[in-house]
């Protein structure tokens, strides 16, 4: 599988690359990316002092500068890449090791079941003498706030002096890669307005409107041949450090070691200083950290991880997919979103968009629940931002924005289409359902959820128009998931999400009265609720208008998909670029019928026991030949459904696109950021698709679709807070309760089996 041209390396937990390609370099910081939820750390050069690679590429979750347009509160926000606190300034016998045109023997690599990304290469001074490096590091899993680093330094010849200054340093910009190419476009901005350097330890303080400020601080420790090296302190107005000098014989060794703490005026830290304090106050060490962090994230894969027995390379590229949504999840704040591009990239001003809802989410909800309600917990804490984002719009309830920062404001540049991108509402009501279907978490919905569903389905209330000549309810005005219609009138994807919001507050309000009839009634009060507003929200739920064309048995996009011109796609996207970057201006594609992305296919996918088997095949076949795929949220979806509905290759086919598309930088633009939509679609495919298992009314279904490639799955699964692991071979599903004492349903072949202490194999 190649990478612009080269070679990757897949083994079962490690994904690694032996070939040294300037042009792809930064491409490959981005692809071999770690994290921890609090920290993302691109696996850029931390040696390389010249090149944009001397500003890192390290983002906090949360931590965002002053951007660069008008947004729609304000300037807008953008992730804010940190001081460098990887930073490494090497040199050997007065030659700094900061060009890399003569290295060899080159090899990068992540090693996924430990969390370490390592780089090794031979580098040779202008007189021949050669030097083997080797750098390291992980982000706690353990201690989120502790980063690990290792280098070690091999003579492969005398070296009579070589010097390795480990610094924290703050002289760096953002990596501005927005366009990708060419690279880098302009510089990007410094968001730091002061700075505060003291003996290895560095606090910075943002441009952002609350001064936020971070702080950082390292423990250093060097080995010449496992012997400890002192250092000397060094500073500048901008960066700190260590610094050791010696010298190294023939096959002798010099290692670095590396911990840093960081703690900012976002966590919940009472004391910041305080904590810097004690951290620089008692010795770390680097293989303690190290063993913690890979215990830490050994109990996170023994539910997450996917075995798959097959002889290609799809167990490693799966297993990628998900340590990329391990790395990425926030478990430690219920404060913060995952970013489109998480905290690998800059794109999208690190912003969170219904990618986490649609696409991110199900991965969490199923393996990780916790982790999904701190999610959604985000959207409660930003409710009120949104209920600002519906009044300034002249709607009524809580209007959730396109594209949000830390706060859940509005991020899109003014008049960008950010006010027809409403799905993104319906979105999040029907992920709070699922998370309430899945868990029953009655708090969480009495205490949170109930008040986002009923302030959304007021939006819609006020977001719908009546038309008396047809009786029905209509959204006009609207831009579904395929921004190609630029806007559109009734789009099925968008009015099927608000019918959903707006069912679903009867529905839940009925099992909440039921179950806490007390805690109810305050709810209903808190909510200035009433038994004619609920009527109103079923009312147009069951009046609105949804395109279908009864003939072709066919669900429409929108009201006006059929009539429109059809598109010649070989000619509209020639290469891999995005028509609109390349053959057709974005206003002539309403004329056409283009899909951008999954629309309708899907909804088929998100609503699998609603649409009947020929309803799913009908949507399918239409649409297909008509998508584009210019966006990375595209593949999954109609990799789902086409397992579905029984098209094994076109499902693998799509699986493939999906789990390796930053691998083969597919979007061309892995550089600005992996893709975390693309990565939950990739575990939905293996999950939903391939495994086909979906739940429904307090049952499992499975319906298993495995590629030929594949000869079996076993994988985990939390279901009414209980684990099951299920594995599927080519005939046979064995399920297996592993917690918990209340029986499980699962139904597969319109057969319920129940599931208790013992495990059950089911023929299909
Ligand atoms: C897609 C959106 C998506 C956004 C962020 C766009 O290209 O069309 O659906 O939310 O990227 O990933």
């Amino acid at each position: 599988m190649s990478i612009g041209g080269s070679i990757m390396l897949y083994s079962d937990w490690t994904l690694s690359n032996n070939e040294y390609d300037p042009k792809e370099r930064q491409a490959r910081d981005a692809l071999f990316s770690t994290g921890n939820g609090y920290f993302g750390i691109r696996g850029f050069f931390e040696e390389d002092n010249e090149t944009i690679g001397a500003n890192g590429g390290i983002y906090m979750t949360g931590v965002f500068g002053m951007g660069s347009y008008d947004a729609w509160e304000g300037k807008s926000s953008e992730l804010c890449n940190l001081p460098n606190v990887l930073r490494v300034c090497i040199s050997c016998n007065d030659e700094d090791i900061d060009g890399f045109s003569s290295i060899s023997d080159f090899s990068q690599s992540l090693d996924m079941k430990k969390g370490v990304y390592a780089r090794r290469y031979l580098w040779k001074t202008s007189d021949g003498r050669r030097l083997e490096l080797c750098f390291e590091r992980f982000a706690s899993m353990h201690d989120i706030h502790r980063i690990g680093q290792r280098i070690t330094i091999k003579a492969l010849d005398k070296i009579d002096n070589l010097s390795v200054a480990a610094l924290l340093d703050s002289d760096v910009t953002n990596l501005n890669l927005a366009s990708g190419e060419p690279f880098p476009i302009q510089p990007g901005r410094n968001h730091f307005i002061s700075r505060n350097v003291r003996t290895n330890a560095l606090s910075v303080t943002l441009d952002d409107p609350d001064s936020t400020v971070l702080n950082f601080a390292q423990q250093t420790f060097a080995y010449l041949n496992g012997k400890a090296v002192t250092g000397r302190i060094t500073t500048n107005s901008k960066a700190c450090g260590t610094a050791y000098t010696c010298s190294l014989n023939k096959n002798e060794v010099f290692t670095l070691e590396k911990i840093i703490f960081a703690v900012t005026s976002l966590d919940e830290s009472l004391n910041p200083e305080q904590e810097i304090e004690d951290f620089l106050s008692k010795p770390a060490s680097y293989e303690q950290e190290l063993a913690r962090h890979c215990s830490a994230l050994s109990d996170k894969w023994r539910v997450a991880d996917i075995e798959i027995d097959t002889n290609t390379t799809d167990l490693t590229i799966v297993r990628y997919n998900i340590y990329q949504l391990l790395c990425v999840c926030p478990e430690h704040t219920d404060r913060f979103g995952i970013g489109a591009r998480g905290l690998t990239g800059e794109m999208y001003e690190g912003c969170v968009f219904w990618d986490n809802e649609i696409f991110v989410l199900p991965f969490f909800l199923y393996t990780n629940p916790s982790a999904a309600r701190k999610q959604l917990m985000f959207r409660y804490h930003t409710l009120d931002a949104a209920r600002r984002h519906a009044k300034n719009n002249w709607f009524e309830g809580a209007m959730y924005p396109w594209q949000v920062d830390r706060k859940g404001v509005e991020q899109t540049p003014v008049n960008c289409g950010a006010f027809y991108a409403i799905h993104i509402t319906g979105d999040i009501a029907f992920t709070i359902c699922r998370y309430w279907e899945l868990t029953q978490d009655d708090e969480f919905m009495l205490s949170y959820g109930a008040e986002i569903l009923y302030e959304t389905a007021r939006f819609w209330v006020s977001r719908c128009d009546y038309n008396s000549f047809d009786g029905k309810y209509h959204i006009l005005s609207v831009r579904g998931p395929n921004e190609y219609d630029v806007y559109v009138n009734d789009n099925a994807f968008t009015n099927m999400m608000a019918v959903y919001n707006l069912k679903s507050v009867n529905s839940v309000f009925k099992k909440l009265k039921d179950r806490h009839p007390d805690e109810f009634d305050k709810l209903f009060k808190r909510l200035g609720a009433s038994h004619e507003e609920i009527s109103k929200f079923c009312e147009v739920a069951d009046k609105l208008n949804i395109p279908y064309n009864a003939q072709m048995d066919l669900y429409l996009e929108d009201d006006t998909y059929l009539i429109r011109r059809k598109l010649d796609l070989k000619r509209a996207k020639p290469t891999k670029k995005r028509i609109i970057d390349s053959t057709l201006p974005y206003e002539a594609l309403p004329l056409y019928q283009v899909t951008k992305q999954a629309d309708t296919v899907l909804l088929c996918c998100l609503f699998p026991h609603l649409f009947t088997k020929r309803q799913k095949e009908n949507v399918y076949k239409f649409y297909e030949p008509r998508t584009a795929h210019d966006s990375s949220l595209s593949y999954s979806p109609h990799g789902i459904l086409a397992a579905d509905i029984g098209l094994h290759e076109e499902a693998y086919r799509y699986f493939k696109e999906s789990a390796y598309l930053d691998v083969n930088d597919l979007q061309l633009n892995t550089i600005n950021g992996l893709h975390f939509a693309n990565f939950g679609g990739t575990w939905q495919i293996v999950f939903h698709g391939f495994a086909g298992i979906s739940a429904s009314n307090g049952k499992l279904y499975i319906k298993p679709a495995l590629p030929t490639q594949w000869n079996r799955i076993s994988l985990h699964c939390l279901f009414l807070k209980q684990t099951v692991k299920i594995t599927i071979d080519k005939s046979s599903i064995a399920v297996k309760r592993l917690d918990g004492d209340t029986p499980l349903t699962v139904c597969v072949n319109n057969q319920d089996y129940l599931i208790d202490d013992k495990p059950l194999t089911i023929d299909y």
